[in-house]
């Protein structure tokens, strides 16, 4: 059984480097998207310091749709174009908020959070999903977070091969 160990090093990209290692032995020889994103939640919010919520929004009927995380329940739907997630996939970008109050259209799912961190999964026909970390601190994440949560998601993209559009579509 997959044991977290605890990750207190110095600085982040020695944080990321860790939680990297951690997530690919949790993933290693399992491809089911959901299950790893659903453990891929789990390690985050267990691992990372002042998260309120960490999680998958799939990309369904050309909407994002909430899947596994960790935190306060969430709005199931969000529009491709609306709220920090809707927008990183209209942009095709990870997208860093420091002040979720001062982002137009920014959807509140948990009063708590006040910065907020979104980065699309990019599958082979185009972007499946995307990963949404929440905190309840201003300026929680820097440009450091976002690489190491890019690798995070590259980390479970390639755990789950070539997910397509059509193979999330099929799991629901
Ligand atoms: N704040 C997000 C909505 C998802 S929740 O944070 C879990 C947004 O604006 O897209």
């Amino acid at each position: 059984m997959f044991e977290a160990r605890s990750i207190d090093s110095g600085s982040k990209p020695e944080f990321y480097r860790a939680l990297a290692a951690q997530l690919e032995a949790l993933l290693a020889g399992e491809s089911d998207p959901i299950a790893n994103a659903a453990n891929t939640s789990a390690l985050l919010f267990q691992a990372m310091p002042d998260l309120n919520w960490a999680g998958f929004y799939f990309m369904r009927g050309g909407e994002l749709v909430l899947g596994p995380f960790q935190g306060r329940p969430a709005c199931v739907r969000i529009p491709v174009g609306k709220g920090v997630c809707g927008t990183a996939v209209a942009r095709g970008c990870s997208i860093l908020v420091e002040d979720v109050q001062a982002f137009p259209g920014h959807i509140a799912c948990d009063f708590a959070s006040r910065s907020e961190l979104v980065v699309p999964l990019h599958g082979r026909d185009g972007i499946i999903g995307v990963i949404d970390l929440d905190s309840p601190s201003p300026g929680r994440f820097d440009a450091d977070d976002r690489t190491g949560i890019e690798e995070v998601a590259a980390i479970w993209l390639s755990a789950c091969g070539e997910v397509e559009r059509s193979t999330l579509a099929r799991a629901s």
